[in-house]
């Protein structure tokens, strides 16, 4: 599928994910990028229950050809609250209750903080990780790892946002599942850039688009029948069509400017309130700044060139 060979210096990646309807297009995406060293996936509780994402990435990864990455299993519930899922949106099963041919690929035992450890210690400062589920997986590795910041490149966080929320007013599905997680990771001193909502609102695809992508073949076919769950979901709320929030995580290292456009601020997650519980605050739109920049937040996107990057990649199965 790749021609990754002819490629000098390809981008040792790590990708941590709660399949997930969206998530299966991110990985989709991820592996069609021929300059993306995928050295690992990890799974966490979110979208679904631990088990489920697992067997999901397992599976995914799998489908989409590539059973020499190895997938880890990561945390079954965040760090201290109780868990809460959105089969709502993703299905029963997290992928809009479509089913994939289960993957006899080993079963890697060893837990996802210490496969990404040793991942970035092999990479030598260069692993990007890019996560697009609650935080927890990625704030027991730097909890229990003090060296991972220095040893990791960047961390590319599908989460949050400076304005609104989607799982409360105030904050957004992944962060609000885990915003202590959240916070820890903020608070890493790893270079970060935030694909919040901001930007991620930006992306939907209606479902005349879905279905035109669904025609380039099964892969593609498989990624629009999945989506047509939450499609339904987001009909009965007054939206019409499916916003692409962790495909444009993965899609940022590679195109960067071409495609997005944002801005360094600080980024504190709010831990301790009743009703912003999860909110990431951004100094953006505030006369008052923070003493530091913790992150780049995304806030524009290229819809047109986004899309046309996902069609031709789509096309590589
Ligand atoms: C995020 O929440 C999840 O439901 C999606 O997979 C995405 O990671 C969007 O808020
Ligand atoms: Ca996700």
């Amino acid at each position: 599928m790749t021609n990754a060979d002819s490629i000098e210096k390809r981008i040792p990646i790590w990708f941590d994910t709660d399949p997930g309807v969206d998530d299966a297009m991110a990985m989709a995406l991820l592996f069609a990028i021929p300059e993306y060293d995928v050295k690992g996936v990890s799974a966490v509780a979110g979208n679904v229950e631990l088990d489920k994402t697992f067997e999901n990435a397992r599976n995914l990864v799998a489908f989409f050809g590539r059973k020499d990455v190895p997938v880890y299993k990561g945390a079954a519930r965040p760090l201290f609250r109780e868990p809460r899922t959105a089969t709502f949106v993703h299905g029963e099963n997290g992928l809009g209750n479509m089913t994939l041919p289960a993957s006899d690929a080993p079963v890697e035992k060893k837990p996802a903080w210490d496969a990404l450890y040793e991942a970035a210690k092999a990479a030598e400062g260069e692993l990007v990780l890019v996560a697009v589920g609650p935080l927890t997986n990625v704030a027991l590795a730097l909890s229990k790892y003090g060296s991972l910041p220095k040893l990791l490149k960047e961390i590319v966080i599908m989460g949050g946002s400076a304005k609104w929320g989607n799982a409360s007013p105030a904050a957004e599905a992944n962060i609000f599942c885990d915003a202590e997680a959240a916070s820890t990771v903020f608070q890493s001193g790893v270079p970060i850039t935030m694909c919040g909502l901001d930007m991620t609102l930006q992306t939907t695809m209606s479902p005349a688009e879905l279905d035109r992508m669904g025609q380039l073949n099964p892969t593609a076919k498989f990624l629009r029948d999945a989506a047509q769950h939450g499609l339904a979901y987001s009909q009965a709320h007054g939206v019409d069509g499916m916003a692409l929030h962790d495909p444009t995580a993965v899609l940022w290292p590679l195109y960067r400017g071409d495609i997005f456009a944002g801005e360094e601020a600080g980024v504190a997650v709010e831990t301790k309130g009743t009703i912003t519980y999860g909110k990431t605050v951004t100094d953006l739109y505030s006369d008052k700044q923070f003493p530091f920049k913790n992150a780049f937040v995304l806030l524009e996107v290229d819809k047109e060139k986004l899309f046309e990057a996902v069609t031709d990649l789509l096309k590589r199965y």
